[in-house]
């Protein structure tokens, strides 16, 4: 028998309700095998902000840090200033664990609702750079609140952090049947990053032959998600541009409640992070409405990167069939009783 050790960061608003589902269905695809599942919940969050003021502790995440992977429910509450748990938490783990793979795939399953008149067939995966770009916290600001205020955001790129990233794309890409890769970027007006990418795209193309390479401006691109999504396979990207194409992406796949994430540490020097893209939905939150689906999907997600494809594979064969059961079926069911029915289905 082997053991799961999950660090599991349920957060803030419906986290803790989308996880516990996420964590049901995880118990429910490996029963009867010989993985088991040890999971040690960390109070992160608002209320830990609220209470003591601290978002995450070098403590907290040395002890993060001897986990296998995390799964994370939401961050976020109308009553913390905005940037304090993003930065102080979510993007400090993802760069404390050198997360440089953000892993959004896109799947337009039969049945979803969807806002396009013909999308054809959406099956892409985002990888989204997820330590550098304009996420790095450099820049700032003088003379502020006066009419000769001077904001600055810089976006670190470097060959490094690019070349990496760049190069688990293709590894995806030539993994998958299409095997085409996609870099998104804005070389025309980003001279500077946008050509270290380009270059980097086709310097690394050498080493996979099999891969047709592909480039769109992110405006372009943008259109392309409404009018042509199938079009794309993998899509390579920084962290800025992902952030932003991925909420696109989840609106012609059936919506945020479906869009499932990985922040990816591909080397295992540290442990990799699930989370749905969604966030903690305050409005919602406690009224047990919230659709798991997503949460479920990253569960899947982790077990692919653990590399228990067979159950990942369970997982989503059983979310596609609850999808399907859905569609024309007005009864609105609860967060738990969506769980329970996903959980059936890959119990058998
Ligand atoms: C996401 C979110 C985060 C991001 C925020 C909450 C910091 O929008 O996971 O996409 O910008 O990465
Ligand atoms: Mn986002």
């Amino acid at each position: 028998t082997r053991t799961l050790d999950l660090a599991v960061i349920a957060g803030d608003g419906i986290g803790p309700e989308v996880v516990a589902e996420g964590l049901k269905v995880l118990d429910a695809v490996l029963a009867g095998s010989d993985v088991a599942v040890a999971t040690t919940p960390y109070e992160l969050g608002a209320k830990r902000w609220h209470a003591t003021g601290e978002t995450l502790t070098d403590e907290d995440l040395a002890a993060i840090a001897q986990h296998e992977a995390i799964l994370l429910g939401a961050i976020g509450d109308p009553g913390v200033p905005s940037g304090v748990l993003e930065r102080g938490l979510l993007l400090k783990l993802r760069f404390a664990f050198d997360h440089y793979v953000n892993l959004r795939p896109s799947v337009l399953y039969p049945g979803v609702p969807t806002p396009l008149a013909d999308p054809g067939e959406v099956d892409f995966v985002v990888v989204r750079e997820g330590t550098e770009g304009p996420y790095v916290g450099n820049g700032g600001a003088i003379r502020v609140g006066t009419a000769a205020e001077v904001a600055n955001e810089v976006s670190v790129n470097t060959a490094f952090g690019v070349e990496r990233v760049v190069r688990d794309a293709f590894a995806r890409a030539q993994a998958r049947p299409r095997k085409k890769l996609t870099l998104v970027h804005k070389h025309n007006v980003l001279v500077h990053a946008g050509h270290l990418w380009r270059r980097t795209v086709e310097a690394v193309s050498a080493d996979f032959p099999e891969v047709t390479v592909d480039y769109a401006h992110v405006d372009a691109a943008t259109i392309y998600l409404v009018n042509d999504p199938s079009r794309f396979d993998v899509i390579v990207t920084d962290n800025l541009f992902g952030d932003i194409l991925t909420d696109l992406a989840a609106a012609i796949t059936g919506g945020i409640g479906l869009a499932a994430s990985g922040n990816v540490n591909p080397d295992g020097e540290f442990p990799s992070m699930f989370e749905p893209v969604h966030g903690s939905a305050p409005d919602i939150a406690g009224k047990g409405i919230a659709d798991p689906t997503a949460t479920v999907l990253s569960v899947a997600l982790m077990l692919e990167h653990l590399g228990m494809t067979e159950q990942a594979a369970r997982i989503q064969e059983a979310v596609a069939a609850d999808i399907a059961a859905r569609i024309g079926n007005e009864t609105t069911r609860s967060t738990t009783e969506i769980g329970d029915a996903i959980a059936a289905r890959v119990a058998g």
